[in-house]
């Protein structure tokens, strides 16, 4: 569906987005996750056209924006970081607006003003409507002309918990209903794992990591840590030859018993061995915790940078 190779965008001596090469599929959806200044907005900016690169190549379906403009636009829907709407303007008259542009019915209206919920609103004026409201409605606009492909700038940045999942449900729900792709830019962990399948992560205007959520944990984090206390104190060298341990700390005595930690490929593969070596040796489990690591300390390790505060909140 896209396909930017070799993508470089310069501010005077300031390379925004550097030699960035990315695929992605019909159906996909991709969040790019990053910190402020990674280069996420000027990333998609040029994706829809807005900005124009200094080297390298964007196709949309095969179509360019030097020679297919009309073409794209029928196909990108898109919503900006900073969401303007004419202030006394109602939302029903906005959506209104917007599908003149592209000679929409108004039964097209009427179908999106209920999609994004928004009856109850459709008389009042954008300016009195909720961060989570007019990101609904941003987010209307852009669907109106039923476009394949969606390109959404941090569309719930500044938004409540509440407000961010409406609008992550709306988006599960295109997903389901009309196999849409979906680029979104986000600097919030919890959004690219609820929403998207590939989590591409972008630091410095180079993309440094692209996967599943699983796959980028299994392929830049060491397996899963299990921390035990159990009644006796045992010889590390009998847990030695359990399968899918990586690692073991030392054991130490606690008020409760004696404790210690496994660094483990997959807890749920060496739990069921655990288990059975307790048994054998006859040793009383006390207490267990699996930890995964993160996508978030993955970001830590990857970027040596904390993503937003707001987080860890959630
Ligand atoms: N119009 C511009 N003029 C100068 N520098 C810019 C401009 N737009 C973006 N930049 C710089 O490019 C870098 C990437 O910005 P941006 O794409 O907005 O990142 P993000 O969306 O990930 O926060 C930043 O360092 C930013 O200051
Ligand atoms: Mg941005």
């Amino acid at each position: 569906m896209i396909k930017i190779t070799n993508l470089t965008k310069k501010f005077k001596d300031h390379i925004a987005v550097n030699a960035l090469n990315l695929e992605i599929a019909q159906g996909e959806y991709v969040a790019l996750l990053g910190v402020n200044g990674a280069g996420k907005t000027t990333l998609v900016e040029m994706i829809e056209g807005l900005q124009t690169p200094d080297s390298g190549n964007i196709t949309i379906q095969g179509l360019n924006w030097k020679d297919h403009a009309q073409q794209l636009r029928q196909l990108l829907g898109l919503s900006l970081q900073e969401t303007k709407f004419i202030d006394k303007l109602s939302v029903l008259e906005t959506l209104q607006l917007f599908a003149s542009f592209y000679r929409l019915t108004e039964s097209r209206v009427q179908e999106v003003l209920d999609w994004i919920n928004l009856r109850a609103k459709k008389a009042t004026y954008t300016v009195n409507l909720s961060g989570g409201q007019r990101q609904r409605l941003a987010l209307g606009v852009a669907l109106l002309h039923q476009p394949q492909l969606l390109l959404l700038d941090e569309p719930t940045t500044g938004l409540d918990p509440n407000s961010r999942r409406e609008l992550w449900e709306l988006l599960l729900r295109l997903k389901k209903q009309y196999n849409m792709t979906l680029l979104l830019t986000t600097h919030y962990m919890e959004e690219a794992e609820q929403l998207c399948e590939r989590i591409v992560i972008m630091d410095n205007g180079k993309i440094i990591a692209d996967g599943t959520l699983s796959q980028l944990l299994s392929t830049y984090t060491q397996g899963e840590i299990i921390d035990f206390t159990v009644n006796e104190w045992i010889l590390p060298e009998k847990w030695a030859n359990i399968t899918g341990v990586l690692q073991i700390s030392p054991i130490t005595k606690t008020p409760e018993g004696f404790a210690g930690s496994f660094l483990v490929e997959n807890s749920t593969n060496f739990l069921p061995t655990f288990f059975q070596h307790l048994e054998q040796h006859q040793i009383k489990l006390l207490q267990l915790q699996a930890r995964k690591k993160n996508l978030d300390d993955l970001f830590t390790t990857l970027t040596g940078k904390k993503l937003s505060a707001e987080t860890s909140t959630l």
